[in-house]
């Protein structure tokens, strides 16, 4: 198993641009990649078990039910996959192929190095067969990468979880356009996407009884502590996650407790709060079918196969190139 860090995409490359940029702006934000260090990856993986977040587990029923049929399509000699995390459910890809052919590479892309080397291990340990390469870098620079796009083999490029969810509109046209430009006529695509539904299940899965969902929301502020040389106080933000049905997402802050002053050494910055004040930490949008076709098809792909449960909790889209 390889770890592989592309120049100049390195998973913290623009963490100090990006906070100054985001706490200086006149309503305050943090990108989301950020969450995910060693304690930020384990914690997604704790909420992933809760009672309350019900995609991760909607997602692997799903896949379960069609991973014959998506492998059978797609042949894949290759398989490509952003932010895979823990890659749980991409073991259930990674068997299928590996039931119908010799041999597989597998190169998952994700800024959390912890997230691909205990993966990584697992994996190749799980499926002797299997070569994993796997790269630490943001979506672009993975995509990019001359490991991913070198060989004539089929891919299949894969991003699960819904976490497409967690751009806006146009980012997220451009990224599975990023997808799309390392794509050969044979090669798919199998995208994860969360649905539209009941609000009161949307605000729950955000906000857990256990409360791992807040301790992972500010663990932001500790990554920016400890790489920024910052001085936030945890216990001064509070974890604010709510349903907003007129943008179709949910939106997660932190919100400052009091008025406050924060010092960030490293960029010679200090961020003023009034009270209440919030940063905007994560979008995670939820699509209607229309919406995944309109988002495909803008990324000059079409949709070979549509799956989702009963209930329409979770849409896994199979696509190829237009
Ligand atoms: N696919 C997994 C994990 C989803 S959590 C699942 O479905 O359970 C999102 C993953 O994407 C995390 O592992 C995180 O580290 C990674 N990630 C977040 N932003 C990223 C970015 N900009 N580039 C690469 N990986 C990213
Ligand atoms: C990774 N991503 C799809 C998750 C989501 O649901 O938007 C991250 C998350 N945030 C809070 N809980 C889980």
């Amino acid at each position: 198993m390889n770890i592989h860090k592309p120049r100049g995409g390195g998973a913290k490359s623009n963490l100090a641009e990006d906070v100054r940029a985001g706490l200086t702006a006149a309503r305050k934000m943090l990108p989301a990649k950020y969450f995910y260090d060693e304690i930020g990856s384990d914690l997604f993986e704790q909420i992933c078990a809760t009672p309350e977040y019900y995609p991760t587990r909607v997602e692997h029923g799903l896949l379960e039910d069609v991973v014959d049929e998506v492998v059978d399509l797609a042949c894949p000699e290759v398989i490509v996959e952003l932010g895979s995390g823990s890659s749980k459910k991409t073991e259930l890809l990674l068997q299928a192929a590996l039931s119908v052919q010799p041999s597989l590479r597998y190169v998952p892309i994700d800024v959390s190095e912890t997230a691909l080397a205990d993966a990584g291990g697992r994996l190749v340990r799980q499926f002797p067969p299997l070569t994993v390469d796997a790269l630490l870098a943001d979506y672009e620079a993975g995509l990019e990468h001359e490991r991913v796009g070198e060989q004539q083999a089929s891919k299949l490029f894969v991003f699960l979880g819904g976490t497409i969810g967690n751009f806006d509109h146009d980012e997220a046209v451009e990224l599975i356009s990023a997808v799309r430009r390392q794509m050969d006529d044979d090669d798919r695509f199998l995208l994860g996407a969360d649905r539209v539904k009941d609000h009161e299940t949307l605000r729950r899965a955000y906000n857990d009884e256990r409360g791992l969902t807040a301790q992972f929301n500010l663990n932001v502020l500790r990554v920016i502590n400890r790489e920024l040389d910052a001085a936030f106080d945890l216990r001064a933000f509070e974890h604010h996650a709510f349903y907003d049905p007129a943008l179709s997402r949910i939106e997660m802050h932190l919100i400052s407790k009091a008025a406050q002053k924060v010092p960030i050494e490293s960029l010679g910055l200090t961020v003023e709060f009034d009270r209440r004040e919030s940063i905007l930490t994560e979008i995670s949008r939820k699509f209607t079918v229309p919406g995944l076709a309109q988002l495909i098809d803008a990324a000059d792909m079409v949709v070979e196969r549509h799956y989702e449960p009963e209930n329409g909790y979770f849409s896994l889209i199979f696509a190829r190139p237009a």
